[in-house]
């Protein structure tokens, strides 16, 4: 009998558990859209690798992208994607060639070009995500998704999201992601709720490493605070403006809105980065656009065979810097020197040839299978400009880097290569051909780099999942539950509250109204005491 009851209630339970586990079962399916700025360069390459294990998951994935990139959507690589394209309200070629001028002022060192160059591309910002939001067919079609996942550089999911909302059009809660496509930054660790110590986390852009000294702890919150007033004053002002234009104002939370997403990914791997806490919905996925690597096509092959022991150095500064023959023509002269006294070969990123030779041992390209070439056993070093992608690639092959960072972020992954010992840095302005030789010299033949970067890449790859599928998988699993089970809730304290300042006050109230009793007791009791000596003294000497 009452083993019959204990065998009712198990079954009772199995099929609730069972039946509550159901339901959280078959999310294959989801429309998941992703924004990645407008489909441009290395963050549209890092985005679509996560693109590409949501599809093998199962799911629809649609790139928000604009005429400025459409050729994405005619690439047969991408060609499982959807793509919804909206117009800039300006020509497409001063889209491209704003986004391209910000790789075109690096070799220059005047700061209002810089300065300008930031107003264009803030100025776009607010513009195109105005031209998303008043597409209304567009948004039509995107009241259908179940997930948003945004690039931080351009957070128009945000935008995106309220204009749905205020129309009453969302339908189910539709989850939100952001994904953080550099070293981290002191804004999206703080929006998801991780603390950010500035003691031992270097801000972004500072060039610094965990271990700073006064004077860099300063400077690191001062980055800090420069960088968010900059912000605020371009980027947040352009989303403003367009707000009031659009009547989106009051809607969108201040500091982006961005503090209740679901979920944020971060581009950083700690077999490379500094360590750091993380909240729950924080996650690290570095090493998107790393992969194996794929065959080399034949002539290139070819050409790394004929290195022999030597081996290849891999030399790009980037896609646009690519045409630097006509950008700065003496700098190709320079790095052609250094390259003729290698007795490596050097494969060379290069998109327009100058009118004399380049040395024998060096091949120059408009594109590099870069990926292909790191993993491929004859490299001996990656020399480049310091962008992320590039620094997970070469840590996952474990090539040692000589990095030569131009601006921005890329100081940042040339402190982790050299605090790490994977490599060495040439600042720019001190660039000729000796340095090139020395520096290059140095990281093929010192074999402490090899042996640090053959660590990090067997980290790097001892692990369950790639970097995109960790991506999917979470992706996957906020749309299943939310993220909201994962929030920490520092963003909803008040400063006072969230660095404990009442706590403390209150401590310190308290030890200073003790000190204060024990000071004044004493005090009395000091007075009486002399008081009674007095008077006991002085009623001795009657009595004498
Ligand atoms: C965007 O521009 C293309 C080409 O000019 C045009 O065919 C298309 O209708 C435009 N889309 C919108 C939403 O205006």
């Amino acid at each position: 009998m009452k083993i019959d009851m204990y065998s009712k209630l198990i079954t009772v339970c199995a099929v609730f558990t069972f039946s509550s586990t159901l339901h959280y079962e078959g999310v294959s399916g989801a429309k998941i859209l992703i924004s990645a700025i407008y489909g441009e360069g290395s963050h549209f390459l890092a985005a679509s690798a996560i693109g590409e294990s949501l599809l093998k998951r199962g799911h629809e994935v649609t790139f928000l992208i604009s005429n400025a990139y459409d050729h994405r959507a005619k690439d047969p690589k991408y060609d499982k994607f959807s793509f919804e394209i909206f117009n800039h309200s300006v020509p497409a070629e001063r889209v491209q060639r704003i986004m391209n001028a910000a790789n075109h002022v690096a070799f220059q060192e005047s700061n209002d070009q810089f300065s300008n160059l930031t107003k264009s591309i803030m100025e776009l910002t607010g513009q195109s995500c105005k031209n998303v939001i008043t597409d209304r067919a567009l948004m039509r079609r995107l009241k259908a998704m179940d997930a948003i996942m945004m690039d931080i550089s351009w957070p128009c999911g945000i935008y995106i999201k309220a204009a749905l909302q205020k129309d009453r059009e969302i339908p189910k809660d539709l989850k939100m992601i952001a994904n953080s496509p550099t070293t981290l930054w002191s804004g999206f660790v703080s929006a998801s709720g991780s603390p950010f110590n500035f003691a031992y986390m270097p801000e972004t852009m500072t060039g610094f490493t965990n271990r700073m000294n006064f004077l860099q702890r300063l400077k690191n919150i001062v980055q800090s605070i420069l960088i968010q007033a900059s912000i605020d004053s371009s980027m947040l002002y352009s989303f403003r403006k367009m707000e009031r234009e659009v009547g989106l104002q009051n809607i969108v939370d201040p500091f982006y809105g961005y503090t209740d997403f679901d979920l944020y990914l971060s581009n950083i791997h700690f077999s490379s980065d500094f360590p750091v806490p993380m909240v729950p919905n924080l996650i690290s996925v570095g090493g998107l656009t790393a992969k194996p690597a794929g065959r080399l096509q034949n002539e290139l092959e070819e050409f790394v065979q004929s290195s022999g022991d030597h081996g290849v150095i891999v030399f790009t500064l980037g896609t646009y810097l690519a045409s630097i023959t006509t950008i700065r023509p003496e700098i190709v002269t320079m790095f052609a020197e250094a390259f003729r006294r290698l007795p490596q070969k050097v494969i060379w990123q290069l998109k327009e040839l100058p009118d004399w030779e380049l040395p024998s041992n060096v091949k120059a390209m408009p594109w590099l299978p870069q990926n292909d070439l790191l993993g491929h056993p004859k490299t001996r070093v990656f020399m480049y400009q310091g962008g992320n992608n590039g620094f997970q690639e070469a840590c996952y092959h474990g090539v040692p880097i000589v990095v030569i960072p131009l601006q921005g972020d890329q100081y940042d992954v040339a402190a982790r290569i050299e605090a790490r010992g994977l490599g060495k840095k040439i600042e720019k302005l001190e660039l000729n051909a000796d340095i090139i030789y020395d520096t290059l010299t140095e990281v093929i033949n010192n074999p402490s780099y090899n042996e640090v970067a053959d660590k990090v890449s067997a980290i790097y790859k001892d692990q369950p999942m790639s970097a995109p599928d960790r991506a999917a998988f979470w992706i996957e699993h906020v749309i299943k539950f939310g993220g909201a089970y994962m929030r920490s809730p520092a963003n909803d304290l008040t400063f006072i509250q969230y660095h404990l300042i009442d706590v403390y006050a209150f401590l310190t109230a308290i030890v200073v109204v003790f000190l204060a009793v024990v000071y004044y007791t004493l005090k009395f009791c000091v007075s009486l005491c002399c008081r009674m000596i007095g008077r006991g003294s002085s009623g001795k000497s009657k009595t004498e």
